[in-house]
């Protein structure tokens, strides 16, 4: 059976466009007749406006409200006070004001009218926080709610895009606590769930027209409901952690609502199933804390904590004083687990939801690899593919095409075709493993994809062979050298290369061809020197008639490799390279379909039509290329 109990606090409220004109006979009502009047700088205009309606019952004015109520401006509002003799506060603006208005009100006892100009709710409360020496702390009495406020919709016209979305957020977090706190009841039910659908349905046709008078009026009327929720009930651990990052880590009050609610609500899902069910049902949408995250994401508001200025190394700083007196919430509040959302929230990263226990459960069935680099690969490869799959909202359908498309990567598979590096080159992975892996000195020369047409133990050629094997192209003289980082010659270096023909095909592509052709093994002369003739490539078509081919056709990309010859260079002492050397001109170099075109490693592969170095007979147009490699020492990265 349902029982609960419910404390509504007695505010009275007046809500409406031009309400600015009622504060009058609202100072009137709670017996003011000397009112302060408590702002910023930046509400000068609309505490002019409420002098003028004021008129004689408004005696002095304080415009030094500052955020988290900190306790030496309550000191110096409450001597100016104490100096024109004030009976009556009016606060005038966001949740500051209200707060410096509760404060004054709790230390004198005398009544205060608050006019707000956002959605911060807290004029609905009995909760003043306040900070004092770094450290914001909460107390709650039913003398510190505001006797009246009055809501007017005019006022929050102005008030920018920005400001009203986070302002806006943290109206709704006001409303999400209060629906899984231990005093929530029925009332405040009705009250949170209303908040939500109010506010979230206001906040985008707020930043579509920032004066739609009567958006302003949803999300004004959503505030009030929040702020009446969080009168009633108490808060939770989202609360809790934006005190801190206020408080003592100076975080801006409603932004970090912003980015903390989503991630203190995935944190408390699994404990509160029936306030997400209510949440997501009042935003439309399947999950609440994704739907929260992309609402703000949306709207343009902060989504990480490191975007508000906050250092990573004070994240476990953060997760502790949030959990040493944590305030009441539906699931237990552990160190580890806190840091877990701050860090996630720190990144900006989107709400797992739902899945989320799913993907822990996952990366955890890995944890007890014997080898760690095995848990930490399969759990991160576990962590992305899921993350992938929620938030591209993959269909069944999707997927199992997915597995079909690599189905059939593999059955394209043979002795001589690798589909899957073709797959990996053309996503650009390669590029990036080689990237990383292959990190060099600019000393160094630059490496590149080994691609799929490496054959192992090529035949070994002496220096100046022609490596052809009688097949038509525009002759080439290759000439390069090996050297180390000092321009030393490497003597002795193995250096295969490889290359296709003036068609585009690998040898172990021709089927009709008999042996290796266009590949071979040279050794490094005592200069470092190698050299060898063949022909000049061109541009090719990687094999594009599988799987692979049918993503880029699918992608618009086309398929081909700016024309390039591939060297794998092992010498003892030094690092293995494996690059290419592009043809300087040659077509596709800005869009190489597998990403491996490096600036340095473009060259002039010169023409001539005279006679060859060395001595050759060619009849007709040869090219020549020159380079010099070097080599990283094997122990250097
Ligand atoms: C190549 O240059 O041989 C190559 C590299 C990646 C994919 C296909 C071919
Ligand atoms: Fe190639």
């Amino acid at each position: 059976m349902l029982s609960f109990q419910h404390t509504a606090h007695p505010a009275r409220v007046v809500f409406g466009a031009g309400s600015l004109a009622r504060l009058r006979a609202e100072v009137e009502r709670v017996g003011g007749t000397r009112a302060l009047i408590l702002t910023t700088p930046g509400q000068a205009a609309v505490a002019d406006r409420a002098v003028g309606v004021l008129g004689p019952l408004a005696v002095a004015r304080f415009d030094g409200v500052a955020a988290h109520t900190p306790v030496e401006v309550t000191e110096r509002a409450l001597a100016v006070a104490r100096e024109h003799g004030a009976d009556c506060l009016v606060s005038i603006g966001g949740g500051s004001a209200t707060g410096l208005g509760k404060a004054l009100a709790d230390r004198t006892g005398l009544p205060q009218v608050a006019v707000p100009t956002t959605y911060a709710g807290s004029e609905m409360t009995p909760v003043l926080g306040e900070t004092a020496g770094g450290v914001k702390t909460t107390r709650s009495s039913p003398a510190i709610v505001p006797k009246a406020v009055v809501y007017d919709v005019e006022l929050t016209l102005g008030l920018p895009v920005a400001l009203s979305v986070t302002s806006g957020v943290n109206a709704l977090a006001h409303a999400v606590e209060a629906l899984y706190a231990p005093e929530a009841n029925p009332v405040v039910d009705t009250y949170a769930t209303r908040a939500v659908a109010l506010v979230a349905g206001a906040l985008p046709r707020i930043a579509a027209r920032p004066d739609d008078l009567d958006a302003r009026a949803d999300a004004l009327t959503g505030a009030w409901l929040a702020g009446m929720c969080l009168g009633s009930v108490g808060m939770g651990l989202h609360h809790k952690l934006c005190h801190v990052l206020g408080g003592s880590f100076g975080l801006p009050h409603a932004e970090t609502h912003a980015v903390v609610l989503p991630h203190a609500m995935a944190y408390n899902a699994p404990a509160a199933p029936e306030a997400m069910r209510r949440v997501a049902a009042a935003l439309g949408v399947a999950d609440a804390p994704a739907g929260v995250y992309d609402l703000v994401a949306g709207l343009g508001g902060p989504t990480s904590l490191a975007a508000l200025g906050l250092a990573e190394a004070d994240l476990p700083a953060v997760a502790a004083a949030a959990t040493e007196r944590p305030y009441p919430n539906p699931r237990e509040v552990t160190p580890a687990g806190v840091l877990a959302l701050l860090t996630a929230a720190w990144h900006g990263e989107r709400p797992a939801g739902r899945t989320g226990q799913l993907t822990e459960q996952v990366v955890a069935s890995f944890a007890k690899a014997p080898d760690r680099r095995v848990a930490d690969l399969l759990g991160g490869l576990v962590r992305h593919l899921h993350a992938y799959v929620r938030e591209n909202d993959v269909t069944e359908a999707e997927w199992r095409y997915a597995v079909d498309f690599l189905t059939r990567t593999g059955q394209a598979c043979t002795p001589t075709r690798q589909e899957f590096i073709l797959l990996s080159d053309t996503l650009g992975v390669s590029s990036v493993v080689d990237a990383l892996d292959n990190s060099r000195t600019p000393d160094t020369t630059p490496s590149a994809v080994l691609g799929p047409f490496y054959v192992e133990g090529p035949p070994e050629v002496p220096p100046g062979a022609d490596i052809s094997g009688g097949l038509p192209g525009v002759p080439l003289w290759t000439d390069v050298r090996i050297a180390g980082t000092d321009g030393a010659p490497v003597p002795g270096a193995v250096v295969d290369v490889w290359q296709s023909n003036q068609d585009g095909f690998y040898d172990v592509q021709l089927p009709d061809l008999e042996g290796p052709v266009l590949r071979a093994r040279l050794r490094s002369d005592g200069d470092g020197r190698v050299t060898f003739w063949s022909i000049l490539p061109s541009e090719y078509p990687i094999p594009d008639d599988g799987p692979v081919g049918g993503m880029l056709r699918a992608s618009g990309r086309h398929p081909y490799r700016a024309p390039h010859l591939h060297f794998m260079i092992s010498a003892p002492g030094y690092r293995r390279l494996v690059t290419q050397l592009f043809v300087a001109g040659g077509a596709y170099l800005d869009s190489d379909t597998v990403f491996g075109v490096k600036d340095d490693l473009i060259v002039d592969f010169a023409a001539h039509d005279g006679p060859t170095p060395d001595g050759r007979a060619v009849g007709g147009e040869w090219r020549s290329v020159e380079y010099t490699f070097h080599l990283g020492a094997s122990d250097a990265r």
